[in-house]
């Protein structure tokens, strides 16, 4: 067993959930052994941390605990930066510089000044550690941000204000802990399904609408060998999916929130909105109750009103008359989960369901 540090990204709730419904889908026996805002730090057996990265939308960097050397590469001169979390930085600088020494490298420190350095300034690094409680780690993967945004928005069609994230469309699926397919019935332009596919799931999308979704798909088969799952598109009404879709493993998506706003609605539109989005889930998740035999991972909204109230889903009565209940996969991670964009008008709290 090796000691593995996991960098958390924004949501470090929803990054923990992630990582602990990737290790139970994967079967790896990880135990956590300590948690903080930041970082996780996990007793691994052998983990390839380069693949599993390619699966991740909630963790920024993997480091291993420091037991070999340094560097394995081939120049003379290198650069390193180190990210200090609650240790003593001089300390250990010395004995960083020792080990170079050692090594017979010219050593040149990078981002000397920050604390923490974000994946993609630390791209051009040949050496990147971690200090973690007067510990040393290697990052030995990290999150490469210009890929995703490269997949998000030169795909054919893109719409910051409608798709959902690709690290967020990551997560949930991980979340979803598929084994072969996943089934999104509000696919819009095709995030989820295109980050599955990716992942090597195969996927069905269904909307309304399936034109950008396709033009999606298929820019992104070519453009990707790695895009490896099958795909399959249906026009249609979510509300009556059962009639086109008879049987899914579990199901990722996120739903159709209400109209866009620029500004906070009143409170009685707000409320207007909510009355129609429970009955279209209500429908929804009796149809999916039918086809689906897992977890249903969903989105669900709650709106910010002019008066700074929120108006809420009655999801527990929704549930109750679906046939569905809440899921608590992590421990010491509380379904639903808020996913706050400050940004956005809508708040989205992160439900996993599971049937009765
Ligand atoms: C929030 S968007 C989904 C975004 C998507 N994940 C993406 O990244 O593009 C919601 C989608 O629900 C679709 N929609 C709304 N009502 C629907 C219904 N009754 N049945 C099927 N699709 C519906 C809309 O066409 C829209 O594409």
């Amino acid at each position: 067993m090796e000691h593995y540090l996991f960098a958390l990204g924004r949501n470090p709730q929803l990054s923990l959930l992630e990582l602990i419904s990737f290790f139970k889908n994967k079967d790896i026996n990880g135990r956590i052994l300590e948690k903080s805002e930041e970082f996780v730090l996990v007793s691994l057996p052998d983990f390839n941390a380069s693949k599993a990265m390619k699966q991740f939308g909630g963790i920024l960097k993997i480091a291993k605990v420091l037991d070999d050397d340094l560097y394995f590469g081939s120049k003379n001169k290198v650069t390193f930066a180190v990210n200090w979390f609650k240790s003593d930085p001089s300390k250990h600088l010395k004995i960083i510089k020792g080990l170079f020494k050692e090594l017979g490298l010219k050593a040149t420190q990078k981002f000397a000044k920050s604390r923490s350095i974000v994946p993609s300034k630390a791209k051009g690094l040949d050496i990147e550690l971690i200090v973690y409680k007067d510990k040393l780690f290697k990052v030995v993967a990290s999150s490469n941000p210009k890929e995703y945004k490269d997949r998000d928005e030169k795909r054919p069609v893109f719409n910051p204000l409608k798709v959902t994230s690709i690290r967020f469309a990551k997560i949930l699926i991980n979340v979803a802990q598929p084994k072969k397919e996943i089934f999104d019935p509000f696919c819009g332009t095709g995030t989820i399904l295109q980050e599955a596919s990716l992942m090597g799931y195969s996927c069905i999308g269904l909307d309304r609408q399936i034109i950008d979704a396709r033009k999606n798909l298929r820019w992104l088969q070519k453009k990707f060998v790695s895009a490896k799952g099958k795909w399959d598109l249906i026009q249609g009404d979510a509300a009556r999916l059962s009639k086109r879709v008879k049987k899914v493993e579990c199901v990722v998506t996120e739903p159709y929130l209400g109209p866009f706003f620029k500004r906070p609605p009143l409170f009685r539109e707000a409320l207007k909105i909510s009355k129609e989005l429970e009955q279209l889930y209500a429908k929804v998740l009796s149809e999916l109750h039918k086809v689906v035999d897992n977890k249903v991972v969903i989105l669900i909204p709650q709106i910010k009103t002019k008066e700074r109230k929120v108006v809420t889903i009655p999801m527990v009565k929704i549930l109750k008359n679906t046939g569905f209940k809440v899921c608590n996969p992590a421990k010491g991670v509380i379904i639903p989960l808020l996913y706050d964009d400050v940004k956005n008008n809508v708040q989205r709290l992160v439900y996993i369901l599971e049937k009765v």
